[in-house]
């Protein structure tokens, strides 16, 4: 699939204020299926397929940052059979984009861990962060393997370990320790599947960000969908009178 030019693309908004960074927790694949009385898995296919639609989605906002939640620690508690259906799955979304990504200057940031994960998906995952670790366009985080209180476990053991003196840890500083060092906070939590629920989901990076929930399933979260939802952000924060570095 071919994508135009991003700076092109990128139209005169027609929001007050645009989220700079959108995190998405992509939930409803099962539903989706069973509504359709087809298998869990195919909620998955067209869940994976759905993620080149919403990223061309955000581009065409003007959103350079997109943090995505694919896998999370608590997921392995999932059957075998849709584990490995899932991973699958993502291993062709890997090879199908990878190099779409390279040349369309979209950096892949991979928040979470790699143990555990199959040996060819985590080289997949690692070769596609290492080939388009040079591009500044777009910054793609996607959270596979991840939770939160992990990571801000894994920032402490890296700050102790490097013997960081108490009085100079600073948010600022602190923020250098996490997976999305220099991704900024999260301005936009979307949900889809319409949980209320926050599942883990990067704590720190969203603890001053607007959480929006939608009851359409991850497979049907189209343009119409994201603009719903940047709607209510731009409406929330003129609203409350905020101003942040963000707004554009
Ligand atoms: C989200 O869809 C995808 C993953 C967590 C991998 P779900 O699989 O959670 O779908 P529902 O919530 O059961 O409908
Ligand atoms: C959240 O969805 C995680 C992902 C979207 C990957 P889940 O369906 O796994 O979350 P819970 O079970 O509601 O916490
Ligand atoms: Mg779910």
């Amino acid at each position: 699939m071919q994508l135009p030019k991003i700076a092109i693309e990128r139209t005169e908004s027609k929001f007050r204020h645009l989220p700079r960074h959108v995190g998405i927790m992509m939930d409803g694949n099962g539903r989706w299926a069973s509504q359709r009385n087809l298998p869990r898995l195919a909620g998955h296919r067209y869940g994976t397929q759905n993620v080149r639609r919403a990223l061309d989605a955000c581009q065409k906002f003007g959103i350079r940052v997109v943090t995505l939640y694919v896998f999370s620690t608590e997921n392995w508690g999932r059957p075998k059979e849709e584990i490995d259906g899932f991973f699958n799955l993502l291993a062709e979304v890997i090879d199908r984009e990878t190099e779409n990504f390279r040349t369309q200057g979209v950096r892949l940031i991979h928040s979470g861990s790699l143990e555990g994960v199959p040996a060819r998906l985590a080289e997949q995952v690692a070769h596609a962060v290492a080939v388009t670790r040079e591009n500044r366009e777009y910054m793609l985080n996607v959270a596979f393997n991840y939770g939160g209180r992990m990571e801000i476990l894994r920032a402490i053991r890296r700050i102790l370990e490097e013997k960081i003196p108490a009085e100079v840890l600073s948010e600022e500083l602190f923020d250098r320790y996490l997976y999305t060092a220099g991704l900024g906070d999260m301005d936009l939590v979307i949900r889809t599947g319409g949980d209320e629920r926050l599942s883990n989901f990067f704590p720190w990076q969203a603890a001053r960000g607007v959480f929006y929930t939608t009851p359409t399933f991850w497979p049907d979260f189209d343009e119409i969908e994201l603009e719903k939802a940047l709607v209510v952000y731009d409406h929330f924060l003129s609203t409350n009178g905020v101003r942040t570095a963000n707004d554009q």
